[in-house]
């Protein structure tokens, strides 16, 4: 059965398509390469043995999304991870994060209305309940205003499925919320790559230890939390990775009760940055050096999953830990060349 995977090279992207092949499934990846390197393609397949057919393509013209369908007419499901994804530079760009997040999103879209079934899983965020009232935060929680037009295009996305759906019964589709995904392949064949100075916490906090930064920035010590530093729910890549294979059968086995489900993808459990910090010292034997400075504009105080959704609906629940999960990167870290 052919999946096609958007943005297959990317970070979560190509652990799913691993977990794809590892299930069994023919999988197509199409990646315009602008936040990717074909060495992943090579990752994927010295871990699995098989190549997956690779389509240099860039959503972001309609031309190429329609020629690719109609030259690809046997897929059977669509994982669409294409998109920026980075908050800050969609502050400063933002015409380009809607034309590379909605635009994109919409092409796909109508080629998928076309078929006579279709199934499309989505790559959401727990962005898109800003900073929720009550944790842990369920799929019920309010839509609050976005923070930022990274954000705002995933609440565009969620909504622009959800309309579509409601006129095209044939379109089956899941919207995966992911908290904070971090880690790498055990194999340390894949994980993450951070583009220039990485943003989030755990490439910065590798990048640190391996000697190519000077110091981690923990951003604010004086939020209400029990240590006064931001709570996560930081879930390893490849339970991330999982979910969307168990979400693609159930739209496979005709198992959805609508054809627009949501769900949370986290690990239940927050930690704050000091705890994951503590964390990676311990697993890595190597003491950080990090210091605190002011707050980082935008961040919410604390964010972690109310996962029983997921876990009793598709039957999936994270099976690693913070430990694993910050080791792994550690050692997919190890593996990249300083500079
Ligand atoms: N942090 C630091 N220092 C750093 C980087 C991060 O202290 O150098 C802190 C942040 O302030 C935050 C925590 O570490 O408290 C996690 O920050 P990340 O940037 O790793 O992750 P975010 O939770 O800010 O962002 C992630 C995704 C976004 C998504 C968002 C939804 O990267 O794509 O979750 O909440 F929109």
């Amino acid at each position: 059965m052919k999946i096609l995977v958007t943005g297959g090279l990317g970070f979560i992207g190509s652990h799913t398509v691993v977990q794809l092949q590892n299930s069994g499934y023919q999988v197509v990846i199409i990646d315009n390469l602008s936040n990717a390197s074909l060495e992943v393609l090579e990752g994927i397949v010295s871990i699995t043995g098989q190549p997956p057919i690779f389509e240099k393509l860039d959503l972001k013209s309609k031309v190429a999304v329609q020629t690719f369908f109609k030259t690809h007419q046997d897929i059977q499901g669509v994982i669409h991870f294409a998109a920026s994804k980075a908050v800050g530079e969609s502050v400063v760009n933002p015409l380009m994060y809607y034309e590379n997040n909605v635009n994109t999103l919409v092409y796909v879209l109508q080629e998928l209305t076309k078929l006579k079934v279709s199934n499309f899983i989505f790559s959401s965020s727990c962005t898109v309940y800003g900073q929720a009232d009550s944790m842990p935060i369920s799929e019920t929680a309010p839509i609050k205003e976005a923070q930022s037009p990274y954000g705002n295009t995933k609440q565009i996305g969620e909504e622009i499925i959800k309309d579509t759906c409601q006129v095209y019964p044939n379109l089956q589709s899941i919207a995966l919320r992911y908290f904070n995904p971090i880690g790498a392949h055990k194999s340390a064949k894949i994980g993450e790559l951070p583009i220039g100075v990485p943003q989030n916490l755990i490439p910065y906090i590798t990048q640190t230890a391996i000697g190519k930064r000077d110091q981690l920035s923990v951003f604010g010590n004086d939020y209400p939390t029990k240590d006064g530093t931001c709570v996560r729910d930081y879930i390893h890549v490849v339970d991330t990775a999982k979910a969307h294979v168990v979400a693609l059968q159930r739209l496979l086995n005709n198992e959805n009760q609508s054809n627009f489900e949501v769900f949370n993808i986290g690990t239940g459990q927050g930690s704050t940055v000091l705890e994951v910090i503590k964390t990676f010292e311990k697993v890595s034997n190597i003491k950080l050096n990090y210091n605190i400075v002011d707050r980082r504009p935008g961040d919410v105080v604390t964010a972690y999953a109310d996962t029983s959704k997921a876990n009793k609906i598709l039957g999936w629940q994270a099976e690693y830990d913070l430990e694993d999960a910050i080791l792994s990167a550690w050692n997919w870290q190890k593996t990249l060349k300083k500079d």
